[in-house]
């Protein structure tokens, strides 16, 4: 056995201890976005500080806990927050929960993010089904032995992001009169945002948005043979398309539009 399957092991024994059972969905709530695990019902919440093998997050607008119950009628598993790469955790710390998702048994896992828009014709406070990504970060979470018990060593990545939930996603958004943007998310590694010539380069190779997360998170989903469902908030307009960018806009953003963001994944989730 690996070191990994022996921590995951001790990872989701704990959690079972704390009463998380059946989980069918994984949640990963990106900045601003984390409010949706207040509405999960008969919560069960778990600051990431106490999980064996669990980094933890600090940075603003990410609560860093677990938090596992009933949304939509279905069992979840929510990240309130999430590890980033450029926290300086390795990409294996960072997509440790999704490993961990799959050990305990969920078949599906929604990631959301904030993102800055690339696609000339996004406004901030659109929000985006991911259909794909290109993985900018320098870096991939699967570098190193392979263990076959987890995944194959070649992973295919040409569906990583299920295209029957991209489907219900479209079908909700339209039924409940939701603009929904979609395309191509470009994971950088950040902290910084990007120059304005990294963002031509970006909508060049076709990219639509761009951000510092997810990628290697979906890397491990397809791995672990997990359906995922990916959504962008598109906080802002990326580098040189506006005149500069904070995080403080990208706050703002989220906070204006989470009630719109929060419907579509519930009703999502309940398709
Ligand atoms: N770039 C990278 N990450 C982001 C952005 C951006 O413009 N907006 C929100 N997260």
């Amino acid at each position: 056995m690996t070191n990994l399957s022996e921590m995951l092991k001790e990872t989701t024994s704990f959690l079972k201890e704390k009463g998380i059972k059946e989980v069918e969905f994984g949640l990963i709530l990106g900045s601003g976005l984390g409010e949706l695990a207040d509405e999960i019902e008969d919560a069960i919440a778990i600051p990431f500080a106490e999980i064996p093998h669990f980094a933890v997050s600090a940075v603003v607008g990410h609560a860093g806990k677990l938090v596992y119950g009933t949304l939509s009628g279905r069992k979840v598993l929510a990240m309130q927050g999430r590890f980033h790469y450029y926290e300086g955790h390795s990409m294996q710390t960072v997509t440790y929960p999704v490993r961990m998702m799959a050990a305990i048994g969920a078949h599906s896992i929604i990631v959301t993010n904030a993102a800055g828009g690339v696609n000339e014709s996004f406004t901030p406070g659109n929000l985006m089904l991911i259909t794909d990504h290109i993985n900018f970060t320098g870096d991939n979470p699967l570098i190193g032995e392979n263990d076959d018990e987890m995944g194959p060593r070649f992973p295919d990545m040409s569906h990583a992001y299920t295209p029957e939930y991209a489907e219900i996603a479209r079908k909700v958004a339209k039924a409940q009169d939701v603009l929904l943007q979609e395309g191509v998310y470009m994971g950088y590694s950040g902290p910084t945002y990007e120059t304005p010539a990294e963002i031509r380069m970006s909508r060049v190779m076709g990219a639509d948005a761009v951000g510092m997360s997810t990628v290697s998170e979906v890397i491990v989903a397809a791995h672990s043979g997990l359906k995922v469902l990916g959504i962008s908030c598109i906080t802002n307009l990326a580098a040189g398309m506006q005149s500069s960018l904070n995080h403080a806009e990208v706050v703002e953003t989220t906070e204006r539009v989470k009630g719109q963001f929060k419907e579509l994944v519930k009703a999502t989730l309940a398709e």
